[in-house]
């Protein structure tokens, strides 16, 4: 039987308890390894850069792209995932790293001050992603990007548990940032995982939207 839905205040005691061991999975870096590598390779980032990650989890995504901008901000609703993001940016010696328990839709940034937000395997994890998606447009520069990795449609059989959403249409999810302000640039395919036991593939698109100047 598939449990319900989780509530804000379950996601992140589910997520407290995964963050201890969450970079051991290699499936979980291999997937981080080349939503980096697409960003980097579509999105013209700079030392000075302001990034932010949203769902931002231990920094598989965050703290590689900071050593390109020079800084991240991470925000994650899971105390234990942005405190283990801290621990690692220290360990990396990393200046320039913050991170931050936060609810976008609930606390929004102050005033658009960011360059690029970019998100990993959080949306689908999210009820109402239009709020959110409003509070980081919200959030960015005139010309700012963002980038969002997550997965394509499947059956419902990536989770034990039930999720708000068994991942998004790319097309579909454009649309979706089109409504929240932000002219649409590119949707494609970035990585397939492979989860056992059935080693059954669950693709993973990356949907990267500007701001208008
Ligand atoms: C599957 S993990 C992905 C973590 C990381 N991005 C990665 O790729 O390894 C999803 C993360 O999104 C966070 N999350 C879920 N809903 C969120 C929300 N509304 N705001 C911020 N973070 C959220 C969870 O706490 C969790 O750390």
């Amino acid at each position: 039987m598939v449990a319900p839905p989780l509530m804000l205040s379950d996601m992140s005691t589910t997520f407290d308890a995964k963050a201890a061991t969450w970079d051991e999975e290699p499936r979980r870096r291999a997937m981080a390894m080349d939503v980096v590598a697409a960003i980097t390779q579509q999105i013209p980032l700079a030392p000075g850069h302001r990034l932010m990650d949203v769902g931002c989890g231990t920094g598989l995504v965050g703290l590689p792209l900071a050593s390109i901008t020079g800084s991240v901000l991470g925000v994650d609703l899971s105390v234990e995932m942005v405190a283990r993001f801290k621990a690692k940016a220290a360990a990396a010696k990393l200046t320039g790293v913050a991170a931050e328990v936060r609810n976008l839709v609930e606390d929004p940034l102050p005033g658009s001050s960011v360059d690029v937000v970019v998100s990993a395997m959080a949306f689908h994890h999210i009820d109402q992603i239009d709020p959110m998606l409003h509070a980081i447009a919200g959030s960015l520069v005139p010309g700012g990007w963002l980038a969002i990795a997550d997965l394509e449609t499947e059956d419902g059989s990536f989770h034990a548990e039930a999720v708000p959403h068994n991942g998004f249409d790319p097309v579909a999810f454009l649309d979706r940032m089109r409504c929240a302000g932000l002219v649409p640039a590119s949707q494609q395919r970035v990585h397939v995982m492979r989860k056992p036991p059935s080693n059954r593939e669950y693709p993973i698109f990356l949907a990267i939207a500007r701001k208008p100047a």
